[in-house]
């Protein structure tokens, strides 16, 4: 916490602030409602994926190059949205650009694989310290892949992972995720409870959820379930959590896990969906130097294009290799998608990349920082590799439980619609963080401090 005797927001002026700057962005995203008009005829919604969705109308993009994006009114923005985390390597990159058009005119899918491939999985191994890999095409079909592996080595069906992680669409992680403060359950029996509709009851309770940086409740509840005879079969968890803002392990934490997790015969899975590639060659993996039994990869994998990956070790991935596990898709190491993630570790995610994402930011949390010191809110910053966010809350935020205790819901809204306003692009959401590109500059940075800079200005006046 930055900031020893922080000022109480006045919510009076937040609603003044959100009145005025949602008109404001109402008044200049016309196109975009008109859009949206025609597009609610025929896509549901008006979006490809629900998570597109935004009131009054979502914004419609034309274009992106290096960490700038256009909207189809026109309007510019310094992108720290970057596709949900994906565009690490910045829109259109000249590398990515060159390898995909090369591709595309030499056949873009035969079911079958390409040296492209194998070299990815390559590299991947050397990055990860994993043996053996296996592509599918988003985030959720790596972690629905990696569990059922996971449940065939172990014979075991019931799964464990963080509440409040996200992991992807599929059943058995659309459990215990947004869930209302008062519904969270008692901390030694987190309740598991469906996100959304759809989903069967007797998939929901093979989900078990425990709280994130707390291994003393995860060793509880697996020795419970133990005793239940529905010992878990993985542990799937991201090992800093990237949608409550973001959230770092505690000093400890993950080796408490690799241990408890190694002595049950459960497989440890960490989701690098938003982790791995993007906040250092190997992810969190490396970050905190803890080694899984399995890796999960979408996102900046592809550079832009859909691509995952399950990495895991030997032992894991026999149950794929001697054929018990079908790991199957069709479009599975897609020839577009590996030229795309080839030419995104061989030229784009190098030693040098990281090292400007580190740099840069730094520059953003200490501006930031400084920021919220000056202006003496309730909140701090925090960032890790090219992920990082501004927390506002009173207390340091270390899982679900004091994430949701401590949610301002209205400031986090009006600091979104406060940067759309000021050119720059954010992901919507107080969970969701920023995610910077290898393209993106001192410019871009002191963009977003001064916009922040000026947003704590009106809320302090
Ligand atoms: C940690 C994590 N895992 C899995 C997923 C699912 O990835 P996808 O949306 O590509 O299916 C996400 C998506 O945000 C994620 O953040």
């Amino acid at each position: 916490m930055s900031v020893h005797s922080p000022i109480e927001v006045d919510h009076v002026r937040v609603d003044e602030l959100l009145e005025r700057e949602l008109a404001a962005l109402n008044a200049r995203t016309q196109r975009s409602a008109e859009m949206y008009k025609r597009a609610r005829e025929s896509l549901s919604g008006g979006v490809a994926s629900s998570y597109q969705l935004r009131d009054p109308w979502p914004i419609y993009l034309v274009d992106g190059a290096g960490p700038k994006v256009w909207d189809v009114d026109g309007n510019e923005y310094w992108d720290f949205h970057n596709g949900f985390g994906s565009m690490v390597q910045g829109h259109a990159h000249p590398a990515i650009v060159e390898a995909v058009r090369e591709r595309v005119a030499l056949g873009t899918h035969f079911a079958a694989v390409t040296e492209d491939a194998v070299l990815v999985a390559e590299e991947l191994r050397r990055r990860f310290g994993l043996d053996r890999w296996r592509f599918v095409n988003s985030g959720s079909e790596a972690t629905m892949d990696a569990i059922r592996i996971a449940r065939a080595l172990t014979g075991r069906d019931t799964i464990m992972k963080i509440f409040g992680s996200y992991h992807g669409h599929h059943d058995g992680v659309m459990v215990s995720i947004g869930v209302p403060y008062e519904a969270i359950g008692d901390r030694e029996n987190l309740a598991s409870l469906p996100y959304g509709a759809g989903i069967p009851d007797a998939v929901v309770e093979l989900t078990v959820a425990v709280p994130f940086n707390d291994a003393g409740a995860m060793e509880r509840r697996i020795e419970r379930l133990v005793r239940e005879g529905r010992p878990p079969a993985c542990v799937i968890m991201e090992a800093a959590m990237m949608n409550l803002g973001v959230v770092l392990p505690e000093p400890g934490y993950l080796e408490a896990v690799r241990e408890i997790t190694q002595r049950h015969g459960i497989v440890l899975i960490f989701d690098e969906v938003k982790t791995g590639l993007a906040i250092a060659a190997a992810g969190a993996t490396e970050r905190f130097g803890v080694t899984p039994d399995m890796v999960t990869l979408a996102k900046t994998l592809g550079g832009g294009l859909p691509a995952g990956a399950i990495g895991g070790s030997e032992r894991v991935m026999s149950v794929v290799e001697d054929g018990s596990v079908y790991q199957v898709g069709t479009y599975n190491g897609n020839p577009l998608a590996m030229a795309a993630a080839r030419a995104s570790l061989e030229r784009v995610l190098t030693p040098a990349a990281y090292h400007h994402l580190d740099e840069l930011n730094d520059r953003i949390v200490a501006g930031c920082e400084a920021v919220i010191e000056r202006h003496r809110l309730p909140g701090y910053a925090v960032g890790i590799g090219s992920k990082g966010c501004v927390t506002f809350s009173t207390e340091r935020i270390v899982d679900y439980e004091t994430f949701k205790a401590s949610q301002d819901v209205p400031v986090t809204e009006l600091a979104w619609l406060w940067n759309m306003n000021r050119g720059i692009y954010m992901t919507p959401g107080r969970e969701e963080e920023w995610t910077l590109s290898v393209t993106h500059t001192t410019e871009a940075i002191d963009a977003y401090v001064a916009a922040f800079d000026e947003l704590a200005e009106a809320l302090t006046a």
